[in-house]
């Protein structure tokens, strides 16, 4: 008999009533992670959430478990500007197969499923609704838009975190992020340290924070990369991209607050729940090394073991019930972030230029209809199968012109 009450924000239904299928899945996160892929157990074709929607009753016939294995595992790499975090994390992710997603950024929302960039109707629309995201945040650190644009960044990055739970659920394969909604906050300390945000943007920020993070999993595994202020500013001048060597924002205090959100807060939070690996970058190190110690990782924690706990499941119906939030379900989960601005004015927007926006909007290549009846844009048939049905961020790398 099903116990199941409410799917509501913050709860997960459970079912009790077949205990008789409890295979002790908690097992399946034990063991370490390897290189030689080709020992790992053969897997179920993927599922393909974009296309096909899952169910949780569905775990009758699609075993989640069926897809996990020892490199099951969701990895974040963390560190400063400019400290190589893409480079390591795209190497790990070749050597342990692992999907690597380049760090969420404004332009994966700018960019329509045609592949039209909407930063250029800008011109067409009013001051407050065109784009800004952190390329105009470092030239122009005091604008008023610096709140929304961190907002943003915050929900681009929850909405990816909610991708790559999608991925490892539908398909095994783990994820390789760069950064992650977890971490953002720092930026948020950073920004309102040198008060480039306002206390009441700066409050709306962790109202976001605070009712979205409890409906998601933490990582396994995070691997920081340290690096010493003084060295940041030389490897952003190195790096020589114009808009952050130009840019005042990027101060050796802006910089020191994120290494101390980061160290004071944020890997100690999260150490609570995943394995931290933590390396002096000042000069760049060897991925070898990197890639050995990940191996070394013991994943055996028990069921009372607060590590990984997010993880942990009795029933195959409860990797179903996440499968089917993070695959069917995710602007359900994004909707917890509606929530109203009133006492934020930056965050606000005149009426008449919302109406302005969402006209100038529709005028865009591919807005007509939905996506996949689009016939001016090389869509051929009125109706559809196949269409995405599902918001998946695209892989789009931060452009670093
Ligand atoms: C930095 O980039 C600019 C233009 O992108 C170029 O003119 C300049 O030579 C570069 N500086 C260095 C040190 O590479």
């Amino acid at each position: 008999m099903s116990t199941l009450v409410q799917i509501g924000l913050k709860k997960i239904p459970i079912n009790t009533g077949t205990k008789a299928l409890c295979i002790g899945i908690n097992l399946l996160s034990a063991r370490s992670l390897t290189t030689k892929l080709e020992d790992l157990p053969p897997k179920p074709k993927p599922w393909n959430y974009n296309e096909k929607s899952f169910k949780y009753h569905h775990y009758l016939f699609d075993k989640t478990s069926a897809r996990f294995d020892e490199n099951t595992k969701l990895i974040v790499v963390e560190g400063p500007i400019a400290a190589g975090k893409s480079k390591l994390g795209k190497e790990i992710a070749k050597q342990f197969g692992l999907l690597y997603l380049p760090e969420a950024n404004l332009d994966m929302s700018y960019t329509n499923k045609y592949g039209y960039n909407l930063k250029q109707l800008d011109p067409m629309l009013p001051p407050d609704c065109r784009s800004f995201d952190v390329k105009d945040f470092l030239k122009h650190p005091k604008h008023k838009l610096n709140a929304r644009m961190q907002i943003d960044q915050y929900l681009i990055k929850y909405s990816q975190y909610i991708d790559a739970l999608a991925h490892i659920f539908s398909t095994g394969q783990g994820v390789v992020l760069d950064r992650c909604v977890y971490s953002d906050f720092v930026f948020t300390e950073a920004m309102y340290s040198q008060k480039f945000l306002s206390k009441a943007a700066y409050k709306k920020y962790y109202e976001h924070r605070d009712n979205s993070l409890c409906d998601i999993l933490r990582p396994h595994l995070v691997i920081y990369l340290d690096v010493p202020v003084p060295k940041v500013l030389e490897n952003i001048q190195k790096r020589n991209i114009s808009y952050e060597i130009k840019s005042t924002a990027l101060t050796e205090q802006y910089l020191q607050t994120i290494e101390q959100n980061y160290k004071q807060k944020y890997l100690k939070d999260i150490s609570t729940h995943a394995e931290l690996l933590v390396y002096d970058w000042t000069i760049e190190g060897d991925t070898e090394i990197v890639v050995e110690d990940i191996e070394a990782i013991k994943f055996d924690y028990d069921s009372y073991d607060v590590k990984m706990k997010d993880w942990k499941a009795e029933l195959e119906e409860d990797y179903a019930i996440w499968r089917n939030r993070f695959a069917d379900n995710k602007n359900y989960l994004m909707n917890v972030c509606n929530i109203p601005a009133w006492d934020c004015p930056e965050l606000l927007v005149e009426a008449e230029d919302l109406d302005t926006y969402y006209e100038v909007l529709k005028s865009a290549p591919g807005a007509e209809y939905e996506y996949g009846y689009n016939n001016n844009m090389g869509d051929k048939w009125l109706f559809k199968t196949g269409v995405p049905k599902r918001d998946t961020l695209p892989l789009i790398e931060r452009r670093m012109e």
